[in-house]
């Protein structure tokens, strides 16, 4: 049976001040995929999300988000995002878990039912007993843990991360990753921008290599044996391993 495409990109360009960021990307994400972007720093990977979300203006190509143009797409709720370094969150602003897990939530739903979605996705990503908390005097793990409650909390289609794991300790990362797998596995669409290509051999089922433009994308398999993604990363990584 054929997978439905959730995201269709099509001879994306991005600029910024006239220097070229995004070179004509082509790029389809099938519905329940776990798919892993990576590349240098400067790849545009932060880039290509922001487009995808819409976060971009001016951009040349064509996006399509569950079959409907970029420009029309309205269903926000069905897309969850964690941005980069979204765990940084200032002290003078005291806000608690509940309430961050709260700006979250699909406009209309208030009150006990509120609470009931909150609290819910508060215990799926393990910080029930915190909804109180200060996000501000939490560890980054834990802050991490509640901004991805944030992102699924109206049990989103697709969910992006980029770079959710920087600064979390290697077992609360492991958890985190059972989690997106758990997640991914009752269907929800992944896509994760990462450094770390231990986490891609161990959990990621597609990969999309960028530097610029779009040097791979495939199975995480065809990637253990893409030369040129293999060459991409050399500078960076010694760890690309076949999974057994
Ligand atoms: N708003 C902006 N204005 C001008 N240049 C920008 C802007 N945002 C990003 N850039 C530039 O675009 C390029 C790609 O940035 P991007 O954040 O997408 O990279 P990245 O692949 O996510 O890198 P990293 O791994 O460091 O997060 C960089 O050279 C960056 O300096
Ligand atoms: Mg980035």
């Amino acid at each position: 049976m054929k997978k439905t495409k959730i995201i269709e990109i099509k001879g994306l360009c991005v600029r910024y001040n006239n220097i070229s960021i995004l070179k004509d990307i082509d790029l389809d994400i099938e519905e329940g995929a776990f798919l892993a972007i990576i590349g240098p720093n400067g790849a545009g990977k932060s880039t290509l999300i922001k487009a995808i979300l819409g976060l971009i203006k001016g951009y040349k190509g064509q996006i399509r988000i569950m079959g409907t143009p970029l420009s029309s797409f309205k269903d926000w709720d069905m897309i969850g995002y964690v941005p980069q370094k979204a765990a940084h969150i200032d002290r003078i602003f005291p806000i608690t878990a509940y309430e961050v897990v709260g700006l979250g939530l699909k406009r209309g739903i208030r009150g006990n039912n509120a609470a009931r979605y909150i609290n819910n996705v508060l215990s799926r990503v393990g910080m029930e007993g915190y909804a109180d908390k200060k996000v501000y005097n939490m560890s980054g793990g834990e802050q991490q843990k509640i901004f991805i409650a944030k992102a699924i909390v109206n049990n989103p289609r697709i969910l992006f991360l980029d770079e959710p794991t920087t600064g979390v300790d290697i077992k609360a990362q492991d958890a985190f990753y059972e989690l997106l797998k758990s997640l991914n596995i009752e269907g929800m669409t992944i896509v994760m921008v990462t450094h770390d290509i231990a986490i891609v051999n161990k959990y990621v089922r597609q990969v999309a290599c960028l530097n610029k433009t779009l040097i791979f994308h495939g199975d995480h398999d065809e990637f253990c044996s893409s030369q040129n993604a293999i060459e991409l990363l050399m500078g960076e990584h010694h760890l690309i391993a076949h999974r057994h």
